[in-house]
């Protein structure tokens, strides 16, 4: 492990336990591949999430090559750049997004953010935790790949939603994130199948990520669900909308909502059954198992 990779482990093992950013619920979406739908995902959850009343930031985490401002069709005034540059405070950074989700947009095109130091670093995690008070749910869009930012939001998140294409280079760079990931126990994986053409199609991907990683990792990932490849998705995107505001009888929304609900359930259903730590119940193809990587029943 490189001496950067031990100061990132350290610092943010200084993090009071049980509180990652305030008291906010938080996930990581992250994908080993490029262009499998993070921002797609990540976008959409929150739009699904502020709509059921939570208080949501979405945080565009792929710093360097940020889109969700595109993505969302927002002119965002400021960025993560400016807050870590000291130009703004993140509260200013931070601005409206579609149905009432608060975006934090990040710089475009800076080599300097793709690659934060662990200084850079310190300040966005104490920046987040701050922040954090404010909100229920923070959304965060990764890069791909395994890069130290990813590792960095994944940890503070404490939680990753690993989103695959059935694609065989999907699913062979999802286990080498997977495989990172696993070094660290504390964080908990969930796994979603983007531009599926089938169910089975969906099952099958996951099921040999599933295989592959009950054997070397001696870990499985919970499966929340899939999301079929669907031409209303692209026209959302050209629209610069959500599908789920876009095209809300879409396939793509509806099983967005299904997502939404197995990862994302209710405060009160998280206090009964899934403090961190233990299993959360999830969704298997309609079938529940939990993150412990259990059977569908
Ligand atoms: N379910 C889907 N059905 C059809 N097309 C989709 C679906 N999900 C994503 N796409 C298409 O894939 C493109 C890439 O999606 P997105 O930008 O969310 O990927 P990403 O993982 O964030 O990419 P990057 O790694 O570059 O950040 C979208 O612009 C959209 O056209
Ligand atoms: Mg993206």
């Amino acid at each position: 492990m490189s001496d950067q990779a031990s100061g990132l482990r350290s610092l943010i093992d200084r993090r009071p336990s049980g509180v990652r950013l305030g008291n906010a619920q938080a996930v990581a979406v992250a994908s080993g591949k490029g262009g499998v739908g993070k921002t797609f995902m990540a976008a959409n959850l929150a739009v699904l999430a502020a709509r059921a009343g939570r208080r949501v930031l979405l945080i565009d985490g792929d710093l360097g090559l940020a889109n969700v401002d595109v993505a969302l069709g927002l002119r965002c005034q400021h960025s993560i750049g400016e807050v870590l540059r000291g130009e703004v405070s993140l509260a200013r950074a931070i601005e409206p997004g579609p149905c009432g989700v608060s975006v934090l947009a990040a710089g475009s095109g800076a080599e300097w953010l793709a690659h934060l130091d662990v200084g850079g670093l310190a300040v966005l995690q104490s920046e987040l935790t701050n922040i954090g008070t404010a909100f229920d749910l923070i959304v965060i869009d990764c890069a791909a790949g395994i890069g130290r930012n990813v590792l960095f939001f994944a940890k503070v998140a404490g939680r990753v939603l690993l989103t695959l294409t059935p694609e065989p280079t999907a699913l062979a760079d999802a286990y080498a994130l997977l495989k990172t990931l696993a070094a660290d126990r504390s964080i908990d994986v969930q796994v979603v199948v983007n531009q599926a053409l089938s169910t089975s199609d969906a099952r099958n991907a996951y099921g040999r990520l599933r295989a592959v990683s009950g054997r070397f990792l001696a870990k499985e990932p919970c499966y929340v669900g899939h999301v079929p490849r669907d031409e209303d998705v692209r026209r959302s995107v050209r629209a610069r909308q959500p599908v789920v505001t876009y095209s809300s009888d879409s396939r793509a929304a509806c099983a967005l909502d299904g997502i939404f609900r197995a990862l994302l359930p209710p405060r009160a259903s998280i206090a009964l059954g899934g403090a961190r730590g233990l299993a959360i119940p999830c969704v298997v193809g309609g079938a529940m198992a939990s993150s412990s990587g259990a059977e569908a029943r």
